[in-house]
C-alpha cells in the first residue's frame, strides 16, 4: 500500500486515476483548487475513507499530514477553452506548481510523475510523433501558455532528475476522452457529443481533414498507473501514451451522429490560430517499457461516453 499524491486529483483524469489506485489498495491524497472542477464530483472519492482532500493552489507550498510515497501532478487548466481563459494560471501552475510538487517530492524522498501532453509537440513536422521529436511549438502564440508551461515542467522535471537524482516519470498525454469529460469542456468529442445528444448543429473547425488520435480514459489511466510503477530505470525519458489509431475530426462527427442516431448538421468554422493539421502517437516505447497498449475502440469507447453524457445533458 502506497500513499500517493494526486495534484489536480478532481479532474476528470485525476478522478480516474484515484480510483483505480483506491481500487487496489493505496491511500490518496488529493490536492486541488477546483479552478477547472467541482467538489461536488468528488462525492464518491470522498466517501472512501483512503481519500482525503486538501483544498488549495500546488503555486503555494504543500504540506500534506502524512508521508507520501509518490506524487502525481495532472493539476493544469487542459482544455483549449480553459487555458485561453487562465493563460496566467496555465503559466503558474506549469512552473510554480510544478517546482513546488518537485520539491515535495524530494523532501518525502517520493517519486514524481508529471502528466505532460502532446502538444508539447506543437503542429509536428513529424509523423506519427516518437518521443525524440522535438516539437513545432509557435512560443508566443495563444496555445503556447499551455504548451510552453508543459515543456518548462518537463525540462523542470529533469533538472530535478540530474541534479538531485529524484526519481521521475513524464507521460506525454495524447487526447484522451470518456465517462466523466464536462459536456461544456471545449474539447471535440464531448462537443459533438452534447451537440448531437441536443439536436444542435456540430461546430466544426476547418473542413475538418485534421487528424487526431483519441484514447478511452480507462486505458489511458491504466498507462499512468504502470508508469508509476515501472522500474525508474527503465522510465528516465518521457513517454508517449494515446492511441495510435487515427481519425480525421469528420470521421469523428460520423461516427458520433450515427451512434447518437442524431440528424444534427454541421457547420464549419474557422480554424484556431496554431492548430495542429495530424496527431498521431507513436506508441513502441511504453509498449516496450510498461507492456501497455490501449484496448478500447473509438467505437465503444464513444458510445459508452455517449450512454454517460446523455444522462448529464438530457
Ligand atoms: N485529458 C486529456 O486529453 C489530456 C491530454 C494531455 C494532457 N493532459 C494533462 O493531464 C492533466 C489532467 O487533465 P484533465 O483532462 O483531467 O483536466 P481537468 O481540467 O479535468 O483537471 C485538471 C485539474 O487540475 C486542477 N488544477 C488546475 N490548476 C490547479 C492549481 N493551480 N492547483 C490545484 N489544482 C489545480 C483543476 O481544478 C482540475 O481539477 C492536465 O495536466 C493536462 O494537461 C490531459
Amino acid at each position: 500500500m502506497a500513499t500517493v499524491l494526486i495534484a489536480g486529483g478532481a479532474g476528470f483524469l485525476g478522478r480516474s486515476m484515484a480510483s483505480q489506485l483506491l481500487a487496489r489498495g493505496d491511500r490518496v491524497v488529493c490536492v486541488d483548487n477546483f479552478i477547472t472542477s467541482h467538489r461536488s464530483e468528488l462525492t464518491t472519492l470522498e466517501s472512501n475513507p483512503m481519500f482525503t482532500l486538501l483544498e488549495q493552489d500546488i503555486c503555494t507550498p504543500i504540506e500534506p499530514n502524512s508521508s507520501i510515497d509518490a506524487v502525481v501532478n495532472l493539476a493544469s487548466p487542459a482544455s483549449p477553452i480553459d487555458y485561453l481563459k487562465f493563460p496566467i494560471e496555465t503559466l503558474r501552475v506549469g512552473s510554480l506548481g510544478v517546482l513546488n510538487l518537485l520539491e515535495l517530492a524530494r523532501s518525502q524522498d517520493a517519486k514524481f510523475l508529471l502528466s505532460s501532453t502532446s502538444e508539447i509537440y506543437g503542429d509536428p513536422l513529424e509523423h506519427p510523433q516518437v518521443e525524440s521529436y522535438w516539437g513545432n511549438v509557435n512560443p508566443i502564440g495563444p496555445r503556447s501558455v499551455y504548451d510552453e508551461s508543459k515543456r518548462f515542467a518537463e525540462a523542470a522535471t529533469m533538472a530535478h532528475r540530474r541534479t538531485f537524482g529524484l526519481d521521475t516519470r513524464i507521460a506525454r498525454i495524447f487526447n484522451t476522452y470518456g465517462p466523466g469529460m464536462r459536456p461544456n469542456d471545449g474539447r471535440v468529442v464531448s462537443t459533438f457529443i452534447r451537440q448531437a445528444l441536443l439536436g444542435e448543429e456540430l461546430t466544426m473547425f476547418g473542413d475538418g481533414s485534421q487528424t487526431r488520435s483519441f484514447c478511452y480514459v480507462d486505458d489511458l489511466v491504466r498507462g499512468l498507473v504502470s508508469l508509476l510503477d515501472a522500474d525508474a530505470l527503465l522510465v528516465a525519458e518521457p513517454i508517449n501514451l494515446g492511441n495510435p489509431d487515427e481519425f480525421t475530426v469528420a470521421e469523428l462527427a460520423a461516427l458520433v451522429l450515427d451512434l447518437i442516431d442524431s440528424s444534427s448538421t454541421v457547420v464549419h468554422l474557422d480554424l484556431p490560430e496554431n492548430d495542429p493539421t495530424r496527431r498521431r502517437p507513436d506508441i513502441s516505447r511504453a509498449k516496450e517499457l510498461l507492456g501497455w497498449s490501449p484496448t478500447v475502440s473509438l467505437v465503444d469507447g464513444l458510445a459508452r461516453t455517449i450512454e454517460h453524457m446523455a444522462a448529464t445533458v438530457l
